[in-house]
């Protein structure tokens, strides 16, 4: 089942395309573009690069097997120019290594889960349909949300919904959960959500949506190790860039959008100690920030979409090299 009955065939809507497909055209404008879609998902931001760059050969990395089958056959049509790769973001310079090459004109992070993954009931990532508690992007993986939610600790349940949800009731729900679980295993998304609904107090209750989202949310975090990821993969993304080359980050809740900040205000930064009559060229900054905070999707969009509510899009561009 699809949510959204305007998207493409597939039910995808890739997210502030237009901007996304703006921002990297200058930097694809060489002789021959190298660009890595690290959340290649569908392949949306994907299809749409390859059209617009005939020389583009992308390298689309997801650690999701069935992503990786989809856009396989959505890209079939730009198969020379594509190399799809089965990986974590994180191993990105491997990745670009196996791939015979070695910087980027462009990397693309276009954050979170895919819209089939949060459609396709049987894989638990919604807490709006009854299935096992399973949110595993990489099907292939040890780590389950029934594993976290049935043999985590309360003490570490309640620092993930804090952390990873932003969960004011954290240690509430984690103590309704422990509870819980003694009586019998917690095997599915609806009786979790039953169980975070009876946590969060009545009167917060009534706002702010479903009250299992951040719980939801937190533990898709934990079980994908998402935060640890993009912590190293955006990092390891800016020193394989090209001068001249960019990385667009779209981020999907607040904790990913802080981490983008973070490290983009840091790479961007001079490094130098405040007050020196020239600033040497050793600590001058090897990036600039091509947005001004963070974008949004505009009100059309968002009719369109409903889905691109909380994106947050920021890039940046290398303008030197290394040191
Ligand atoms: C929002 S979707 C991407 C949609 C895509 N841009 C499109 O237009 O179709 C995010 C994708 O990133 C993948 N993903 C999330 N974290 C990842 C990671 N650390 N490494 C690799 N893939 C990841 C998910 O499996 C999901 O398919």
């Amino acid at each position: 089942m699809h949510v959204n009955s305007h998207a493409e065939p597939g039910g995808h809507v890739p997210v502030m395309l237009r901007r996304v497909l703006e921002l990297f055209a200058p930097a694809l404008a060489v002789p021959a573009p190298v660009l890595v879609d690290a959340n290649l998902g569908l392949g949306g931001h994907a299809e749409a690069l390859l059209a617009a760059h005939p020389a583009l050969h992308l390298i689309g990395v997801d650690r999701d097997p069935v992503a990786i089958e989809r856009s396989t056959a959505r890209l079939a049509p730009y198969a020379d120019r594509t190399t799809l790769v089965k990986a974590v973001s994180d191993e990105l310079p491997e990745v670009l290594a196996a791939a015979g090459r070695d910087r980027a004109d462009g990397v693309l992070f276009d954050l979170g889960v895919s819209s089939p993954q949060l459609d396709e009931a049987e894989r638990g990532f919604a807490y709006s349909y009854d299935a096992p508690l399973d949110m595993r992007m990489d099907t292939g993986q040890e780590l389950t949300a029934d594993a976290v939610v049935n043999t985590y600790s309360e003490g570490e349940l309640t620092r993930i919904l804090r952390d990873y949800g932003e969960e004011r009731f954290a240690s509430r729900v984690a103590r309704f959960i422990a509870r819980e679980r003694e009586a019998g295993h917690i095997t599915s998304t609806k009786r979790l959500a039953e169980i975070v609904r009876d946590a969060i107090p009545a009167a917060t209750r009534r706002t702010g949506g479903n009250p299992a989202k951040r719980t939801f949310q937190a533990l898709r975090i934990e079980v994908n190790g998402e935060l640890t990821a993009f912590e190293r993969a955006l990092p390891a993304a800016l020193d394989a860039l090209v001068v001249g080359g960019r990385v667009v980050v779209l981020a999907y809740h607040s904790l990913e959008d802080r981490l983008a900040k973070r490290i983009l205000t840091a790479r961007t930064r001079d490094t130098g100690p405040p007050g020196l009559p020239v600033p040497l060229p050793s600590h001058q900054p090897r990036f600039r920030l091509v947005t001004r905070g963070a974008e949004l999707p505009d009100e059309e969009e968002l009719a369109r979409n409903p889905r691109a509510a909380s994106a947050r899009l920021r890039a940046a561009e290398r303008i030197r090299e290394p040191k």
